[in-house]
C-alpha cells in the first residue's frame, strides 16, 4: 500500500495519512491497549493506532475516560509501541494533562512522545484547543484533532449526547473544524455527530476526517477495539459493529477449563513431562527398594 506509507518499510506517517484525504481507499484506525492486540492489528495492516484514553473504562474498569493519568496511558503506551511497525501511532492526550495551560500541554506531548515513543498525539475539542494545537504543530509535534463528541466533556455534557443536531451546533463544529485544520491537525476525528453535518465537514476540510459515530461519508473510520470484538460490560453504542464476540467465547473456555480440572481431565498424557526410560526404570527401583 505504497499510497499510505513513506520510505522504502512501508511505515505510515501522519504527513502519508494527510495525503490520504479524499482517497476511495478509506483510512482504517483502531485503539490499542497493549502489545498483543496492537501486534495483531499492525500486522493485520491497520493504518492508525490510537492509545486511547478510553484504556480507562475498556481496560481499567473506570465509569468513563476522566480519571486516567498520564502516567498510566504512557505506561500502556509504550506496551503497544512494541507490537507496532507499520501503523502511525498516536497518543491520546488524557484530561489533566493539558487543560492547566499550553505549557502543560506541549510538556505532556513531548513526554508522550519520548517516553512512549508515539508519533503524534490527539487533543479533544476544537475553539478552545486552537492555541494548544499552534504551539505542538509549531514545536514539530503532529497532532490529530476531535471535536463534537468529545468523552473528556462528558460532566458538562450531562452524558454521552449526539452533538451538532441544530444549526448552530453544526455551525459551531464547522468552524471548530476549520479552526483546527487552520492551525495545523494532520486529521480530525469527528465523533457521534448526525452523518449530514459529516459531510458537510469533510467536503470543506482538505485534511482527513476519521469518523466514530459519524457516517460513511468521512475519509476514515475508528472503532475502539473492545467494541469491535465483543470485549465490554455495557450495551454497545449505535454505530458499533461487532465482529466477533470475545467475551463469550473466553467464558465458554474457562467454564470448559473448570470443569476440566475439575474432573481430572487436564492436564492430560501430551499435557506432562516424562521422565527418560532409563531414569524412570531408576526411580520405580529406588521406590520398590523402599517399600521391601
Ligand atoms: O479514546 C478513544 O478511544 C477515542 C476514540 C476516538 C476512539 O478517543
Amino acid at each position: 500500500m505504497s499510497h499510505t506509507s513513506s520510505g522504502a518499510s512501508g511505515k505510515i506517517t501522519a504527513e502519508a495519512i494527510r495525503q490520504r484525504k479524499g482517497n476511495t481507499d478509506r483510512i482504517s484506525c483502531l485503539t490499542a491497549y497493549d502489545y498483543p492486540t496492537a501486534r495483531i492489528m499492525d500486522e493485520a495492516g491497520i493504518d492508525l493506532i490510537l492509545v486511547g484514553d478510553s484504556l480507562a473504562n475498556t481496560v481499567l474498569g473506570y465509569d468513563h475516560t476522566l480519571p486516567v493519568t498520564l502516567d498510566e496511558m504512557i505506561h500502556h503506551a509504550k506496551a503497544v509501541r512494541r507490537g507496532v511497525k507499520r501503523a502511525l501511532l498516536v497518543g491520546d492526550m488524557p484530561f489533566g494533562s493539558y487543560q492547566a495551560s499550553i505549557e502543560q500541554g506541549v510538556t505532556s506531548a513531548v513526554r508522550f512522545i519520548k517516553e512512549a515513543g508515539v508519533e503524534a498525539v490527539k487533543v479533544e475539542g476544537g475553539l478552545k484547543r486552537v492555541e494548544l494545537v499552534r504551539q505542538l504543530v509549531d514545536n514539530e509535534i503532529p497532532v490529530l484533532g476531535h471535536i463534537g463528541l468529545t468523552p473528556q466533556s462528558v460532566l458538562r455534557m450531562g452524558g454521552y449526547k449526539v452533538q451538532g443536531k441544530t444549526m448552530d451546533a453544526a455551525q459551531t463544529l464547522i468552524e471548530e473544524a476549520l479552526a483546527l485544520e487552520s492551525v495545523g491537525v494532520f486529521a480530525i476525528v469527528l465523533e457521534g455527530i448526525p452523518r449530514e453535518i459529516a459531510k458537510v465537514i469533510t467536503d470543506k476540510l482538505h485534511i482527513p476526517t476519521i469518523g466514530i459515530g459519524a457516517g460513511v461519508e468521512c475519509d476514515g473510520q475508528i472503532l475502539v477495539i473492545n467494541d469491535l470484538i465483543g470485549l465490554g460490560f455495557n450495551k454497545p453504542a449505535k454505530f458499533v459493529r461487532e465482529y466477533l464476540n470475545v467475551g463469550e467465547l473466553m467464558t465458554e473456555a474457562i467454564k470448559q477449563y473448570i470443569s476440566d480440572v475439575e474432573n481430572g481431565d487436564y492436564p492430560n498424557e501430551s499435557e506432562s513431562y516424562h521422565l527418560s526410560d532409563e531414569v524412570a526404570a531408576k526411580l520405580r527401583k529406588a521406590r520398590m527398594g523402599k517399600i521391601a
